[in-house]
């Protein structure tokens, strides 16, 4: 189905999600009312426990436990999709399996031109050359890579990161952000990140949602107008980042590290 101009991906509204654990219940999500559009790059911010997971999990059909309306092109999502992509901070490849192979094993059987996209995919993540080699001999950057080409190489049409350079090194991390931006711009996917890095958010998002702690609401929504290629050094940048910072901690002193 072709979207017309300007209407939306993923369309949430008035969802609620609670679960129910032993005697107690859990309310996680509470009227979360959120329209995407295609191509866009939405970061989601939040404490800890806030809903965030259960928000993409639910985006990416992974739960179909809910209250409200779901929706992808404008029907209720039901169930998993390779439309829909998933990539976590824990990577999940297949220790037994190379690079390569991993790759070929979360796509159909029998793709057309699967060594083709294989190898097409691990050279947009810079990893040509790698396709032999087993998970225990990449680094946790290399092998995030690895997880990076094999949702792209399912041709998502919606990415779903969650916290996915969470457990990297600075450096390896902003690296991965600056591919994970590449990335986009070159793919045209629409991703959604959800991330407790608010530097992190900025950089990435055109928009970056703020949830409240649970039960997870929006709190607020700020578009980052920062052109790009974006700079963490610059003026703007930090002003955006100060914005959200405040959001979080109310109007106190900002720290050295987010002020200008
Ligand atoms: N399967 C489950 N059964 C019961 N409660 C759950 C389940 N999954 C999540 N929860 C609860 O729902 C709330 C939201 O969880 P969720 O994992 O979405 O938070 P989060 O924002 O992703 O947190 P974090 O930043 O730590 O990953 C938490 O209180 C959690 O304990
Ligand atoms: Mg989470």
């Amino acid at each position: 189905m072709e979207l017309k101009r300007n209407s939306h991906i993923i369309e949430i509204s008035h969802l609620s999600k609670t679960f129910q654990s032993g005697k107690n219940k859990i309310e996680a999500l509470c009227d979360i009312n959120l329209k995407i559009n295609k191509g866009e790059f939405v970061s989601i911010i939040g404490a800890s426990g806030c809903g965030k997971s259960t928000l993409l999990r639910i985006i990416g059909g992974l739960d179909k436990e809910y209250k409200g309306k779901a929706l992808f092109e404008g029907k209720p999502i039901v169930a998993p999709s390779r439309q829909r992509g998933f990539i976590f901070q824990d990577i999940r490849l297949l220790p037994w399996l190379t690079v390569e192979d991993n790759i070929k094993f979360s796509l159909p059987y029998k793709t057309p031109d699967i060594d083709d996209i294989v190898s097409k995919k691990l050279e947009i993540v810079n990893l040509k050359g790698f396709e032999k080699a087993y998970p225990k001999q990449l680094s946790g950057g290399m092998a995030q890579r690895v997880a990076i080409a094999r949702a792209l190489a399912n041709q998502p049409k919606v990415l779903l990161l969650d916290e996915p350079f969470g457990a990297l090194d600075a450096i390896t991390k902003i690296k991965l952000q600056e591919e994970m931006l590449r990335i986009w711009e070159n793919e045209k996917i629409t991703m959604i990140l959800v991330t407790h890095d608010i530097d992190e958010a900025v950089y990435l998002g055109n928009r970056v949602v703020v949830m409240t702690n649970r039960p997870g609401r929006i709190q607020k929504i700020h578009d980052i107008t920062l052109a790009n290629p974006r700079s963490r050094i610059s003026y703007e940048f930090n002003i955006q980042k100060e914005t959200i910072y405040k959001e979080f901690f109310g109007d106190v002193e900002v720290p050295f590290a987010y002020a200008i």
